[in-house]
């Protein structure tokens, strides 16, 4: 069977307050649009079609040619945004993922979930739910007295009531391909934010009598978005405990993981101690048995195993013009320190 996959990335990020396109702000080294794309790319999806609008051009060049492209040149909301990628998608067998380009922690496995389950309810469509403490601000899921799924109230449209649904959508769907454009033209933007709702398309199915299933996450945080930079914060530290577990999982102690700051791109030999206050960025490579920080901050460096880095030291292996250069800085200067 065809997986597709639409990424909802043309939005501007008002509530970012920032010059910055939503989609582009970095997450552990990375945009938060490369992590959402990075969880679909082992899918081996038949089409993968970023939407874009806002910042187009920064969006393209991240992500080059490893996507399609689908612009929508004026924000009406998210089914409108769907429907953008028509040309590549309509009239395709198979089922269509479609994922926010704001919800960064989501992980492949999850996604492979979702489309096991969507077809074991051989269902029109399914919604990736939470249930979270805090729902203000995501779409409520409304569920009838047998547990079915009716529809999805977005905040602002919601009752008292509703609004006290914990269940929430996190924005992410799987469709079957046919039935998820035959639906798009029908949905309307009679709502609070005068905005055509790709969460509208559960109910119109589901009143034309097609199975609409609600399939719910293990783990509540990796359906979180981000719209704001307490949000981006929050999401950045789930994130970097994430990083920070798998490399403890494979051999490297740190002394504070709390305060270890390293980028998803970094890789750590067995046996080295990491000091709290460090920061491993961009390429970093570090080796084995080395002892960094505390307070080291270190960028695109290779460290050779068994080396010391300083406390209070900074190596910006982006700032020599020769990598090797950079590898015998930091080397020299963990001398003071004895090397191991
Ligand atoms: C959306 C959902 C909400 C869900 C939440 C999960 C709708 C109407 N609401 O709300 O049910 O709980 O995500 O995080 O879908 N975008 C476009 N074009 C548009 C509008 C949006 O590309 O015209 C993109 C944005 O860039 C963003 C994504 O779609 O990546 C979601 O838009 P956003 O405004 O963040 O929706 P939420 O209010 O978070
Ligand atoms: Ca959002």
């Amino acid at each position: 069977m065809n997986i597709h996959a639409v990424v909802l990335a043309a939005g501007k990020g008002t509530r970012m307050n920032s010059t910055l396109y939503k989609v582009m702000h970095p997450l552990c080294g990375k945009p938060m649009i490369e992590h959402v794309v990075g969880a679909l790319e082992p899918l081996s999806l038949h089409n993968l079609v970023v939407v874009v609008g806002h910042g187009a051009e920064a969006v393209k060049q991240q992500l080059g040619s490893r996507v399609q492209y689908a612009q929508q040149k004026e924000q009406l909301g998210t089914a409108h945004a769907v429907w953008m990628s028509k040309d590549i998608l309509a009239g395709q067998d198979g089922v269509t993922l479609v994922l926010n380009g704001d919800t960064p922690l989501v992980q492949s496995e999850t996604l492979r979930r979702l489309l096991d389950y969507h077809q074991s309810k051989q269902a029109a469509a399914t919604v990736l739910t939470s249930i979270v403490e805090d729902p203000t601000g995501y779409g409520r899921i409304i569920r009838d007295e047998n547990g079915d799924v009716r529809k999805i109230v977005e905040e602002k449209d919601a009752t008292l009531g509703q609004k006290k649904v914990n269940e929430i959508s996190t924005g992410i769907f799987c469709f079957d391909n046919r039935k998820l454009f035959a639906t798009l033209p029908n949905v309307s933007n009679q709502n609070a934010q005068g905005e055509y709702y790709l969460p509208d398309v559960l109910a119109l199915l589901q009143e034309q009598g097609e199975r609409v299933a609600a399939h719910v996450t293990e783990d509540p945080e990796e359906g979180s978005g981000v719209n704001d930079r307490v949000q981006l914060a929050h999401l950045e530290r789930l994130m970097r405990k994430r990083i920070n577990e798998r490399h403890m999982r494979s051999g490297v102690t740190m002394i504070d993981p709390a305060a270890t700051y390293i980028d998803s791109t970094v890789t750590i030999g067995r046996d080295t101690v990491l000091y709290p206050g460090t920061f491993l960025l961009g390429t970093t490579q570090i080796g084995e048995g080395c002892q960094v920080g505390p307070h080291a901050h270190v960028k695109d460096m290779v460290v050779e195993d068994y080396t010391r880095v300083p406390p209070f030291s900074s190596f910006d292996g982006s700032t020599y013009s020769d990598r090797g250069q950079a590898e015998v800085a930091a080397t020299r200067d963990g001398q003071d320190y004895g090397r191991n």
